[in-house]
């Protein structure tokens, strides 16, 4: 079996606990399968030695290194996260673009590939991840690295017409062609990923899996939802409900509902649109009022940018208005906290709700969605009221499925889940349960890598 060398900017150490989709996915994938994690430490120094940092864990080794405060500004929060971000989530009118951030950008790549080739075999797989390290193959391709290579988009791939309306498109996209597959969370980002080939790309695809460059370069385009590690989570929250932090959860509520929402603090997530829908849900169904409480878990993300500190305020009056507004002497009925919990202890507060709350404006997957389905009780699951525009809504078609712009709507649904009768949230239940059993974790890692095997 060749060794596996996964690449993303994000890495888990060991004994981190780390918000973030990726990283908890990618944690869950080479726990089975071991191999190398490559990338960032999380820290920024003054100056960089140029030093990886090693360690070993089990059947994963581990090498990150740091970044200078400059690399960090321009490509982590500059291009990644003020251009690309918010452009690969629909929000042309968040992207912040300048060519000072490109060059990061594109510096930092080559920083990663230069620091990447020394610890390479000739046999290695190597699979690199998310929209950060875009143009890595190519740098590695450039360093005379002929290893299997492929990457996979955690984020969603937007219409072809907004792609085109970054500066520099062409080189970025057409740097994808210098890998062997590229993978996307769902078959509508792979189709949206097609047109851009076709309409601005000057390329074509053909046939479904296989797209050729201006150029003549043929690579392989595919869909790979990535999913969670169903038994270890359900295991977990079984566990959970003896814990502290849990048990104190649910003696606060004092018999109420619980209607539960866990996001990194981010302008995807559609935070603010969910505290007005439930707002909303206060007024249209004022028979249900006083019976919900919604806990709001929301870590700071990436607080450097300033749109991620606009929304923190925002959350922080919007979260008062509405207690203000309707907290009676006993109830309050929003609880925003704004720190980070053990996954474990989150699966304790999944099983503790009967309602989550997933609405994003856009979402490449969102594994939340399937951590909350996979730590129910059979027996009396609760209900996962999920937006359309989540990467997990194509998978997920038993969920309560809403668009989080229509704030009746969400608000209807939150009625409907809590007035659900037991019969139907079982049925519910394990039609999504069976989906994300089949399609877990380790099938996801063991599809993606089958299909690099043989592109
Ligand atoms: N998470 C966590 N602690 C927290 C909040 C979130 O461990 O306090 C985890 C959560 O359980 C999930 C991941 O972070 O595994 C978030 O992934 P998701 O795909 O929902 O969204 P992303 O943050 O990647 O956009
Ligand atoms: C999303 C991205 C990941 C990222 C994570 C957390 O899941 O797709 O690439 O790691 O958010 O964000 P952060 O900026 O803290 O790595």
């Amino acid at each position: 079996m060749s060794r596996l060398v996964v690449v993303s900017n994000r890495v888990t150490l060991p004994d981190e606990a780390r918000a973030g989709g990726l990283a908890v996915a990618l944690r869950a994938a080479l726990a089975e399968h071991g191999g190398l994690w490559f990338g960032w430490s999380g820290k920024r120094v003054r100056q960089t030695s140029g030093e990886m940092h090693l360690r070993t864990e089990g059947n994963t080794r581990y090498a990150v290194m740091d970044l200078s405060q400059r690399d960090f500004d321009d490509y982590y929060n500059g291009f990644a996260n003020r251009s690309l971000w918010p452009l690969l989530h629909f929000r042309m009118d968040l992207v912040d673009y300048s060519r000072e951030t490109y060059a990061g950008y594109r510096r930092v790549n080559a920083l990663f590939a230069d620091r990447l080739v020394p610890e390479l075999r000739p046999g290695d797989v190597i699979w690199i991840h998310d929209y950060h390290l875009i143009p890595l193959a190519q740098r590695l391709r450039e360093r005379g690295i002929g290893n299997r290579i492929g990457f996979f988009l955690h984020v969603p791939m937007p219409s072809s017409d907004l792609l085109a309306a970054l500066p520099h498109h062409r080189e970025l996209f057409a740097a994808l062609s210098s890998y062997d597959l590229v993978g996307f969370q769902t078959r509508r980002d792979l189709e949206r990923f097609q047109d851009y080939v076709r309409l601005f790309g000057d390329g074509r695809v053909i046939d479904d899996g296989v797209l050729e460059t201006a150029d003549g370069r043929r690579f392989r385009g595919g869909a790979f939802p990535i999913g969670i590690d169903v038994p270890t989570i359900a295991g977990q929250a079984g566990r959970a409900m003896k814990r502290l932090a849990v048990r104190r959860l649910q003696d606060s509520l004092a018999g109420r509902a619980l209607a539960i929402g866990v996001d990194r603090l981010d302008y995807s997530k559609g935070l603010p649109e969910r505290f007005r829908a439930f707002e909303r849900h206060l007024e249209r169904h004022a028979d249900q009022g006083g019976r919900i409480t919604f806990l709001q878990i929301a870590p700071p993300s990436r607080s450097d940018v300033p749109e991620y500190q606009a929304l923190r305020r925002e959350l922080e009056t919007l979260s008062g208005h509405i207690n203000s507004g309707h907290a009676v002497p006993d109830w309050t009925p929003v609880r925003y906290v704004n720190r980070s919990f053990a996954h474990d202890v989150l699966t304790g507060f999944y099983r503790t709700a009967d309602i989550a709350l997933v609405t994003p404006l856009r979402d490449g997957m969102n594994l939340v969605a399937k951590e909350y389905v996979a730590s129910q009780d059979a027996e009396d699951p609760g209900v996962l009221v999920l937006s359309r525009f989540a990467g997990a809504a194509q998978e997920l078609p038993d969920a309560l499925q809403v668009n989080p712009y229509d704030l009746d709507g969400v608000a209807d649904a939150i009625a409907e889940a809590h007035a659900m009768p037991l019969a139907e949230r079982r049925r519910r239940w394990r039609g999504m349960m069976d989906r994300i059993s089949t399609y877990d974790i380790h099938a996801w890692r063991r599809d993606f890598l089958e299909t690099l095997g043989t592109a």
